[in-house]
């Protein structure tokens, strides 16, 4: 009978203690969660943000950043000479002497496949680089090619700080927009220097850049004497400031204007820009 006492006891007392560690678990778990997601706003985002926050650029890296994958391709064509591009890569390896191991910036990266003006670079010539792509529906595609780049979810920042925006997925015509509608998410946005801060390389080969109508915005936020880019491609057809206003500030920050790559189908037009 003493002994049968003493077993429930013990047991009782075993599960008292599971139950106790089972729910301290529970609450800490749910209030690391709580003040994560609070801080993100007004600390993370806006206008009033430290350049550089090292909290912001820690945070890019840790949560935000995909790895090159180190899988094969998973890509509609096997043949290794496959260039989707619409013309500005050859454009771009022309002004590079068909450079080997280079380093490449491609945003929109779409999913990684379609139209990228990157994939025959990074896949032939052995270049890595960093792919940004802001539909999280696009990027789920792109996450499943298997590129050996860095690949963020996020897009570029039109402002000199870190913002959410509301981003209208539409495939490879998506882009930000200020009106919220059915097919709008909020997607974080940073300027390019925290990006490249994140994966500590300030040294560019070609930067592709293809956002459907924010490129002069982005391309102001970019620190041109903190970073070497030696070759842009620059989507101009859907900025409002027009295709002058990016010539002419690309020319005043130390670029020249080497080529233009249009088609009647309208699936490229876009300038081709050379580090003087
Ligand atoms: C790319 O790298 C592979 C493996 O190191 C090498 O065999 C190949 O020749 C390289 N290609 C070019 C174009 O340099
Ligand atoms: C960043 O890159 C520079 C230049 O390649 C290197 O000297 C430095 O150690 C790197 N820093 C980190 C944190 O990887």
């Amino acid at each position: 009978m003493e002994y049968q006492i003493k077993v429930v006891l013990v047991f009782a007392l075993l599960s008292f203690f599971g139950i106790f560690i089972y729910f301290s678990i529970n609450e800490s778990g749910s209030e690391a969660f709580r003040s994560k997601t609070e801080e993100r706003p007004s600390e993370l985002f806006g206008p009033s943000v430290e350049l550089h926050n090292p909290f912001i650029i820690t945070r890019l890296r840790n949560e935000l950043m995909h790895l090159p994958s180190e899988n094969g391709y998973q890509l509609s064509q096997s043949d290794h000479l496959y260039d989707p591009s619409m013309g500005q890569s050859k454009a771009i390896l022309k002004a590079l002497d068909y450079k080997t191991r280079g380093f490449f910036i491609e945003c929109g990266a779409l999913d990684g496949e379609t139209r990228s003006n990157t994939l025959y670079m990074e896949r032939s010539l052995n270049w890595s680089g960093i792919l940004i792509e802001g539909d999280p529906k696009n990027f789920e595609l792109l996450k499943k090619k298997n590129r050996r780049a860095y690949s963020f979810p996020v897009c570029l920042s039109p402002f000199p700080y870190p913002e959410i925006l509301l981003f209208e997925q539409q495939f490879n015509i998506g882009k930000i927009t200020d009106t919220a509608k059915s097919n709008t998410v909020q997607v974080e946005c940073y300027p390019l220097s925290y990006i490249l801060l994140a994966v500590n390389q300030t040294s560019i080969d070609y930067f592709s850049l293809d956002v459907e109508g924010n490129e002069l915005k982005v391309l102001k936020n970019v620190p041109w004497d903190n970073v070497d880019i030696k070759t842009l491609s620059v989507e101009f057809v859907h900025d409002k400031e027009g295709k002058v206003a990016i010539r002419e500030y690309m020319e005043s920050v130390g670029y020249d204007l080497i080529d233009e790559i249009s088609r009647d189908d309208m699936l490229a037009n876009d300038f081709i820009f050379l580090k003087r």
